[in-house]
């Protein structure tokens, strides 16, 4: 468990089901996610029990709480990615970049990588600019990587390195 300020970041856990299906059936939150918004709450425990079974050999991945609630996730969900996803109620106070600043050096500390990667739709500006303020560059971009809906998505490929001081 990581506490900040205003945050704690823990462990995915099944009874995060309602707070969690508040965040991933928002169509807000979900326009540049991965996966289209949840339409049953099925689906929020399906992705929840995937967090709550990961390998800590190659995943450090956080629900983030906020008085209380589960408001979303951030961490590194797979070797080397990272994701994150707040509810919008809580979007524009700095609550991402508090979260990220925290499970960021916690990733190097506990993962055996030299970088973190995050995959971004090039129209998620408040995405990009989250990343670009944590100091991450972008080393590449792709066209047509995901097609959700109807619709085809584009990918633009940002990285951080291992910060010298942890190596
Ligand atoms: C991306 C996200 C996590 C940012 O959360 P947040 O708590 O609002 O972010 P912060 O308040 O820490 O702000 C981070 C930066 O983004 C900027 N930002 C936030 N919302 C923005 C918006 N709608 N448009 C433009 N910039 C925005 C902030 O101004 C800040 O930049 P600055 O430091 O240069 O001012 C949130 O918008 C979100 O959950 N989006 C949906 C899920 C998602 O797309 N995840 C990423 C998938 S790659």
């Amino acid at each position: 468990m990581i506490v900040t300020d205003r945050l704690t970041l823990r462990r995915a856990r099944m009874d995060d089901v309602d707070d969690m299906h508040r965040v991933f059936s928002n169509p807000a939150a979900m326009r540049y996610w991965s996966s289209l918004p949840h339409t049953d709450r099925a689906q929020t425990a399906a992705f929840l029990s995937e967090m709550t079974q990961a390998s800590h050999d190659t995943s450090d991945d956080f629900v983030v709480e906020y008085q209380g609630r589960a408001i979303g996730k951030a961490g590194c969900w797979r070797m080397e990615e990272i994701g994150y996803i707040l509810h919008p109620d809580h979007w524009g106070q700095g609550l991402a970049t508090e979260a990220l600043q925290a499970v960021i050096p916690h990733a190097f500390e506990t993962l055996p990588i030299d970088r973190l990667v995050a995959d971004v739709d090039p129209r998620n500006v408040a995405s990009l600019r989250l990343l670009d303020r944590l100091g991450f560059v972008e080393v590449g971009r792709k066209a047509n990587t995901l097609k959700l809906g109807d619709e085809w998505c584009d990918s633009v490929y940002l990285a951080l390195p291992r910060p010298m001081s942890m190596s």
